[in-house]
């Protein structure tokens, strides 16, 4: 039986999905693909239009040359919660059964709206009475609107997933070590962060700003529109040395933005050290479009004291005759969230 599946990336600027052949010994990837999202449809990975998010899932299969309909879809919204939990040992299915009595008081949205499940984390003591592991909780209004818009455009759902710990299981397919290690993925409304201990996940954030605040901030500093700010911005960066006074005002407001940015990251980090103070996180990767910023990784690296550099996630995966190789590597992180949502089952 045929065994490929396609993961699916809601992101707010662009819609993209990558193809895996599971069955092989190592996962290959066989195709993939991408088309911008005009604005408003994705928010916060929730699709808010879902007419419009099915015919643009209709154009990426047709424009892409993705054959399978089988699709592992991606959460990765503001509203997910992922969370310690302690709960009383008991079988894994009695465990999720008892989720609702453990969190009612924990969520910012009513417990009969969500959606949760639990995964158990650290190991325990065989005689334990209690596991401890991370909730996940997501409004199911925001699972249903993009399991709709996937199911109306044809394609088949095979399994809905958070896409923190999706981004983690193709990451910790290449940087196992010791120490911890911080996945922070910075998109373009929101900045994902995920700590994984040995490769397994043990804390997620889901911040929600990204590289458009930065955007926004030099639209409004220059009072010009946000396509305009969305270039200069990528050519000058936090590192531009300005020639004239404008271009001074412009550079400091980069700088300023992307400080706010740096420094949520860099608080999020601080908390979960200082939560968990036997566990030190060595290094940070990065993914997503706005951690391109130029200058970012080094001013990330020099507000957090750890070594940040770009995230290399296709460390053991192959790539299939219908994939152009330099073409997949040169986009690279761009599709993280697409493969580790495509891998899930497969680690
Ligand atoms: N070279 C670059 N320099 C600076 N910023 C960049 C660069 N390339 C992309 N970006 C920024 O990255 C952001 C888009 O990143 P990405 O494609 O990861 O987001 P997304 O997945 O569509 O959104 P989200 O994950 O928030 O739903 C935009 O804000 C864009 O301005
Ligand atoms: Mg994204």
């Amino acid at each position: 039986m045929a065994r490929n599946f396609a993961g699916i990336d809601f992101g707010t600027t662009r819609l993209r999905a990558a193809e895996v052949d599971a069955n092989r010994q190592s996962p290959t990837i066989l195709s993939h693909g991408s088309v911008p999202v005009p604005e408003g449809l994705i928010s916060h990975g929730t699709v808010t239009d879902i007419d419009a998010t099915v015919e643009l899932l209709r154009e990426l299969w047709s424009t892409s040359d993705i054959g399978t309909k089988n699709v592992r879809v991606g959460m990765g919204s503001t509203t997910v919660l992922i969370r310690d939990l302690v709960v009383p040992k008991s079988s894994r299915q009695r465990m999720k059964e008892a989720l609702p009595f453990h969190v009612a008081d924990k969520l910012p949205f009513p417990v009969d709206e969500a959606i949760l499940d639990f995964l158990p984390v650290a190991q325990v003591e065989a005689d334990a009475s209690t596991v401890n592991g991370l909730l996940v909780a997501a409004r199911a209004v925001d699972v249903h609107a993009n399991v709709e818009a996937v199911s109306r455009a044809g394609l088949h759902v095979e399994s809905v997933d958070v896409v923190p710990f999706a981004t983690a299981r193709l990451v910790a397919h290449n940087n196992v070590g010791e120490g911890g290690l911080a996945l922070v993925d910075i998109g373009a409304t929101a900045t994902t962060m995920t700590v994984l201990i040995g490769g397994v996940p043990r804390f997620v954030r889901i911040v929600p700003t990204g590289g458009q605040a930065i955007t926004e901030r030099l639209a409004a500093d220059l009072g010009v529109d946000l396509q305009r700010a969305e270039l200069l911005k990528v050519r000058i960066g936090m590192t531009h040395q300005p020639a004239s006074t404008p271009e001074k005002v412009a550079v400091d407001s980069v700088i300023h933005a992307a400080h706010e940015l740096i420094e949520s990251v860099r608080s999020t980090l601080q908390f979960f050290m200082n939560a968990n103070r036997g566990i030190t996180v060595a290094s940070i990767r990065l993914l997503g479009g706005g951690s391109q910023l130029l200058g970012l990784k080094e001013a990330l690296t020099a507000a957090t004291d750890l070594p940040a550099t770009f995230a290399r996630p296709f460390g053991k995966l192959t790539f299939g005759p219908r994939v152009d190789e330099a073409h997949a590597r040169a986009h690279t992180a761009e599709y993280a969230v697409a493969l580790g949502l495509a891998l899930r089952g497969n680690e």
